[in-house]
């Protein structure tokens, strides 16, 4: 399934982020910010349980999410400001990393470093801005299906239909938590319109 955010918070920041101008500090804060508001339309409250804490009343009961059920898995090197957000945020949760290079000429991503902890019962939430082809997004999956979690979550900030597609066709029970859904791929298999390489804006290797 599909979510795609509909809030002119979200358009703004995403305005900002195809921004040429927004150097790679800002884009590294404005993804760190978009992975939270898409953590938000990811939990619901029946995700929410039971949590007694110190209160300066005493011991009391109020509801939160099990952060310590959450592994938060990024793939390299564009997901790093997602993941650093949520860990922010869910210190109690677990970090995962796969590393996935698209070959510049045969666009074909290729995994070559996987270093995932133990998976079983957790809930994984998979950071990774863009869906382009929808080749990186399949390797990661490839790598996390059969690992015994509870669930997996995608989250992403920009994708094109085509990748989408192919995801869902071979992935039909993932749950996707997309910022927005762009217009098509170029020659290049670049979003259009995009934001150019998500990877070498945050990391300022243009
Ligand atoms: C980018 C992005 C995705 C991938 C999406 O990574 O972070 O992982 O492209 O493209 P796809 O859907 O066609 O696979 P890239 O390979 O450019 O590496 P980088 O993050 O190191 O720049
Ligand atoms: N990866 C990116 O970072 N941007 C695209 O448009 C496609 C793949």
């Amino acid at each position: 399934m599909i979510y795609e955010l509909d809030s002119a918070l979200t358009t703004h920041f995403i305005t900002a982020l195809r921004d040429a101008e927004s150097d790679a500090p800002r884009f590294r804060q404005l993804v760190k910010l978009l992975a939270l508001l898409l953590a938000d339309d990811l939990f619901e409250n029946g995700d929410l349980t039971d949590c007694d804490i110190d209160t300066w009343q005493g011991r009391q009961r109020f509801a939160c999410l099990d952060e310590s059920n959450l592994l938060i898995v990024t793939v390299l090197r564009a997901g790093l400001p997602m993941l650093e957000a949520l860990m922010e945020y869910f210190p109690q949760a677990q970090a995962g990393f796969l590393a996935i290079k698209r070959d510049e000429t045969t666009h074909r991503a290729k995994l070559y470093f996987d270093r995932v902890p133990d998976c079983t019962g957790k809930h994984i939430l998979l950071v990774d801005p863009m869906v382009a082809t929808g080749g990186s997004l399949i390797d990661a999956m490839e790598v996390l299906k059969d690992r015994g979690a509870a669930r997996i979550s995608s989250l992403n900030i920009i994708g094109a239909p085509e990748g989408l597609e192919r995801v869902t066709k071979l992935y039909p029970d993932l749950d996707i938590h997309i910022a927005q859904i762009d217009d098509h791929l170029n020659g290049d298999k670049y979003i259009i319109p995009g934001l150019g390489d998500a990877g070498d804006r945050a990391y300022n290797t243009l």
